[in-house]
């Protein structure tokens, strides 16, 4: 994670993140930086550097592992082109990817994000507060798209200390371990999926912690 600054700028409301030192990124290239909680693609294309969302609009590709090419900023997955500059397509799609301002300073190539507006309460971090509220300490998953409200409801008890979770690779896995935690303490512990195939991969799991009467919880998107 590059650093933090909040020092003089024409930007109001914005915070600035040292993406680069002077020279780093050769002319013609491009390179994924994390900057705070956001990954951008950072590009050096005719004597000027730009800033834009790493995640590719087709399928979220990752554009900091693409190329430059000819021109274009070429998505490493299926080779979808866009300006390296302004993020803007030349086509045949409609999509463009997000820019975020630059500015060159003396020690750096620094890249501005607009500040993060105060976190409204929703319905998953009502479902994640009354987890942590019955008992639940320890939640074992996988992030997806169906399920990221929750997953980011999830994260905020587990940034207060309220729980702890766990990545895995099947959700089979986070089904089993669920359930022989319940097993092991008689304490309630979850699984967490996204919607579909993730769900019903937690069943051989679920089946396990009913025929053992294990306290299991399982969520999905
Ligand atoms: S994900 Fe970028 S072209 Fe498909």
């Amino acid at each position: 994670m590059r650093e933090n600054s909040s020092s003089d700028t024409p930007h109001e409301g914005m915070t600035w993140y040292k993406a680069l030192s002077p020279d780093e990124l050769p002319e013609g290239r491009v390179t994924a930086i994390s900057c705070g909680d956001t990954t951008v693609a950072v590009t050096h294309y005719d004597g000027e550097y730009a800033a834009l969302d790493n995640n590719c609009p087709h399928q979220g590709g990752p554009l900091g592992e693409g190329s430059i090419e000819t021109g274009c900023l070429r998505c490493p997955w299926h080779g979808w082109d866009f300006d390296p500059l302004t993020g803007e397509t030349p086509g045949p799609h409609d999509d463009s990817v997000e820019s975020f301002p630059v500015e060159e300073r003396e020690d750096g190539i620094y890249v501005g994000f607009p500040e993060e507006k105060p976190h409204e309460r929703t319905v998953s971090n009502v479902i994640a507060e009354t987890l942590t509220n019955w008992g639940v300490r320890q939640v074992w998953g996988i992030v997806g798209h169906s399920n990221l409200g929750l997953a980011d409801a999830l994260r905020r008890e587990a940034e207060s200390g309220d729980l702890t979770y766990y990545g895995v690779r099947h959700e089979g896995a986070a089904a089993f371990a669920a359930s022989a935690y319940g097993k092991l303490t008689g304490r309630p512990a979850a699984c967490f999926s996204i919607a579909g195939p993730g769900a019903t991969n937690m069943l051989t799991g679920l089946w396990d912690a009913n025929v053992d009467r294990s306290p299991t919880i399982a969520l999905t998107g």
